[in-house]
């Protein structure tokens, strides 16, 4: 991978830089000598060991700043964009997880909304070059049309996490328009791979292979997902962040892409394929459907491929067995 049409002038401010895309990201930045200012508030959603172990990567660059803090804290928000005036900014900062938000409303209020205003207000004091935020594929809901568009109409999210992604899209798009802030929105579609999150099912899944644990399969595996390769949003990443958007007949200046592989596979065959990497058979309970869950996500990336030439195509196998290797290496190492 390379990060060659990237500024090094520039100053990159990364929210969410100890999360799993905010890592690969800044340390992509900084391996082409880009300054990076992280912010992380290193909440213990999911084991913070792993935020601290990224985290202990990122500070091995003289070019990383690190701001431990909260984006729902305006103050600290508006310091940072004062001190370090970052010209290219991207919030990967939010409370993600579909399930979670049906026990945990109030945080994803907090982080997502709270939390994105107060970016978009810093923007709005600080002028950017570009904003660059994650949405998510959880917008599109249970909608029966694939592959799902950006221009598909997406006005029933069926968690609150989906409902906070979509209306970060439409903040976004009201600052672009009232104050020219160029803003661009990304529908990450299941991101996996090494330094992944443990509470996504190929993490836990192979936790519990590995464990002899029985893992829950839902809707008895009929399910769907368009697994999306860490790499491959990074790369998607190198050739958006030098790209803002260009106005529309509005003279708004913000787009939305999707991120995604473009090629769902059920549910059955990340086990599969799992087994086949760990070399062990997964006790399996077959459950129904969960509430806020969708059946299926498959990526339209026309937009992807027409403005950047670029469309994710890492196969499953090959991110799985990266990701397996990574977690013997990991585990190995905690021992
Ligand atoms: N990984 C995926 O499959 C996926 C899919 C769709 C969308 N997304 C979105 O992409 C972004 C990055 O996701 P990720 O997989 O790296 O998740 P992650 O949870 O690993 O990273 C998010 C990071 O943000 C931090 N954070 C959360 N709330 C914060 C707050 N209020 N202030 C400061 N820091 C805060 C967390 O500590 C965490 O380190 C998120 O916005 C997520 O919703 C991810």
């Amino acid at each position: 991978m390379s990060f060659n049409k990237l500024d090094k002038s520039k100053t990159y401010l990364i929210t969410g830089a100890a999360g799993f895309i905010g890592f690969f990201l800044s340390k992509q930045l900084l391996e082409q000598g880009c300054p990076v200012i992280g912010i992380d508030n290193m909440n213990a959603y999911y084991d913070v060991r792993l935020k601290y172990a990224r985290l202990e990567q990122l500070k091995l660059y003289e070019l990383f700043t690190f701001i431990k803090g909260d984006i729902s804290d305006q103050e600290m928000v508006s310091r940072a964009f004062e001190e370090y005036q970052p010209n290219v900014v991207v919030n990967l900062a939010a409370q993600a997880g579909v399930r979670y938000s049906i026990e945990h409303p109030d945080v994803y209020i907090q982080s997502n909304i709270v939390g994105f205003f107060n970016i978009l207000e810093a923007c709005r004091h600080n002028p950017v070059e570009h904003l660059v935020y994650a949405s998510s594929s959880s917008v599109y809901g249970n909608q029966q049309k694939t592959p799902f568009s950006v221009t598909d109409k997406v006005d029933q999210p069926i968690s609150l996490y989906a409902a906070s992604k979509k209306s970060n899209e439409l903040m976004a798009y009201t600052y672009s328009h009232l104050y020219g802030i160029p803003a661009t929105g990304l529908r990450f579609f299941t991101v996996y791979g090494p330094f992944g999150r443990p509470d996504m099912a190929y993490f836990s899944f192979t936790e519990k292979i590995m464990a002899g644990q029985p893992i829950s399969i839902y809707n008895h595996g009929d399910l769907y997902r368009d697994f999306t390769y860490i790499d491959d949003i990074i790369c998607a990443l190198e050739h958006i962040l030098p790209s803002p958007p260009k106005a529309d007949e509005t003279g708004t200046r913000h787009k939305v892409y999707n991120i995604g592989n473009n090629r769902p596979e059920r549910l059955e065959l990340l086990v599969e394929t799992l087994e086949k990497c760990l070399g062990k058979t997964a006790k399996k309970e077959y459950l129904p459907m969960q509430a806020g869950d969708v059946y299926q996500t498959y990526a339209d990336v026309t937009e992807l491929i027409n403005d950047f030439e670029f469309r994710p195509d890492t196969t499953l196998l090959y991110g799985l067995k990266v990701f397996v290797e990574w977690y013997r290496e990991y585990n190995r190492q905690a021992d």
